[in-house]
């Protein structure tokens, strides 16, 4: 990393110095005014600056600037080249803004050489300190569920006032404003995130957020943040797992895609396999809706779970879902969220005591009446005959 950019470094100065020689002893200077505006869009700012006015009189130039700011998301300097004089960058608000612009000359002017000034114009602008300190909000998150809605939430900055007040704003290219947040979610009497709505919010642009407030003793820090919702998506969970007993040593493992917007190829899935007396759990990762696993010893108890995110085809990064219900070989192939499984036990094993003490019951009464009448040489062999039935046919059911 440090080496790579080194040789970029060495590659730009070697770029520069080539273009700043000129035939003609021609120089130019660096753009004048150089100012950054804010417009209230929480860090989009727009830089703008006026050519050196040693260039008014030059006719038949091509004049280019060449731009650089550094880039606080990346922690690295960007550059880009336009002949506009205008240009807006997404700047993190809590940090130094640091911008530099240089003038580059072509054309026939400089013989169709190019020609940087060999200064630039250069603006550093640090963070407007308003709020009571030690008051901006902390662990700020974005998750957007399943892709249907988006909900942020922060903590509270353990040394905010009481009736403190906090507020979140929004805004993205589509906006011309500001907007405050649609739907606050609350705990404990406090606001403690935004829920929005699933049309609110365009993917594959900067959101930029703020949360602010208001408290006695004065206005809260406000933190800004930047993200595009792409990258936030935590998928619903997986449901409708099936487990099969394939051929010898062999399980097969399937489950559904969750519901929703979420497409099905984007997903990628783990699969968590714990075996009963083995630890620690193992885990696979698949793009397929299905594991098969071999070497399994079927009459061990095998427990599975699957949570899903989205790959890396589909977006920067993702957060993984819950994990789904587990569901274990000789179980229930099913897993439904039924109440009623906890108590069906209970049930089973009532009715199996009903069963047997009618059975008993039966069966003493035969063997009584069997005495009674035929008064046969061996009764006592009828009733254990009928016992061991018994025996076996609750065996059977336990
Ligand atoms: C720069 O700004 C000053 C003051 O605002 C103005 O007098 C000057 O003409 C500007 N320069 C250019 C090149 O526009
Ligand atoms: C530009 O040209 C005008 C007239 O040709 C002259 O008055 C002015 O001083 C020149 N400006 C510069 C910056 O050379
Ligand atoms: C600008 O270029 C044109 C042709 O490309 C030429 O006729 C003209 O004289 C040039 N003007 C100056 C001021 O160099
Ligand atoms: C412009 O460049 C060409 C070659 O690139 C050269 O032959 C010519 O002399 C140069 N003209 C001036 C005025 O420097
Ligand atoms: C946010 O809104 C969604 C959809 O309207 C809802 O399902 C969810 O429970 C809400 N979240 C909170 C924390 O209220
Ligand atoms: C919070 O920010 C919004 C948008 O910039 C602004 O309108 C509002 O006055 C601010 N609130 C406080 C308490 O600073």
């Amino acid at each position: 990393m440090v080496i790579k950019c080194w040789v970029t470094h060495l590659m730009l100065l070697l770029i520069t110095w080539k273009e700043s020689r000129n035939c003609n002893g021609l120089t130019v200077d660096p753009p004048e005014n150089l100012t950054v505006v804010d417009p209230g869009h929480f860090g989009h700012l727009e830089i703008s600056w006026s050519p050196p006015g040693s260039l008014i009189n030059m006719t038949n130039c091509s004049t280019l600037y060449h731009l650089e700011y550094f880039n606080t998301y990346r922690n690295s300097w960007s550059a880009a080249r336009m002949s506009i004089r205008s240009y807006s960058v997404q700047f993190d608000l809590m940090k130094d803004i640091k911008v530099r612009v240089s003038t580059i000359l072509d054309g026939p002017c400089t013989n169709n050489t190019m020609i940087q000034s060999t200064n630039y114009a250069e603006l550093i602008q640090k963070p407007t300190s308003t709020g009571v300190v030690d008051t901006e909000v902390q662990d700020f998150i974005c998750l957007f569920h399943n892709m249907e809605y988006l909900e942020c939430k922060w903590r509270r900055n353990p040394k905010t006032p009481a009736n403190s007040k906090h507020n979140l704003y929004f805004w993205h290219k589509k906006l011309g404003q500001a907007v405050e947040c649609p739907t606050y979610i609350m705990s404990g009497g406090d606001r403690s995130g935004c829920n929005f709505t699933e049309t609110s919010l365009p993917k594959f642009t900067d959101i930029n957020f703020c949360v602010n407030g208001s408290s006695p003793k004065g206005p809260l820090k406000p933190t800004f943040f930047s993200l595009q919702i792409q990258n936030h998506v935590k998928p619903a969970i997986a449901n409708k797992l099936h487990l099969q007993a394939g051929t010898d040593m062999e399980l097969q493992l399937q489950w559904e895609h969750p519901v929703g917007r979420v497409p099905g190829h984007c997903l990628e899935w783990e699969v968590e396999h714990s075996q009963e007396g083995k630890t620690p759990p193992t885990k696979s990762v698949t793009r397929q809706t299905s594991l098969i696993l071999t070497s399994v010893h079927n009459s061990e108890r095998n427990c599975f779970r699957v949570r899903s995110k989205l790959s890396k085809y589909c977006a920067d990064k993702s957060f993984w879902s819950d994990w789904s219900q587990p569901i274990c070989n000789q179980e229930k192939k099913e897993i439904a969220p039924e109440p009623q499984l906890s108590v069906a036990p209970v049930y089973v094993g009532i009715a199996a005591a009903i069963i047997a003490v009618l059975v008993l019951s039966l069966c003493v009464g035969a063997a009584l009446k069997v005495k009674k009448s035929r008064r046969e040489k061996r009764p006592n062999s009828l009733l254990a005959t009928l016992f061991a039935k018994h025996v076996t046919v609750t065996a059977g059911d336990a």
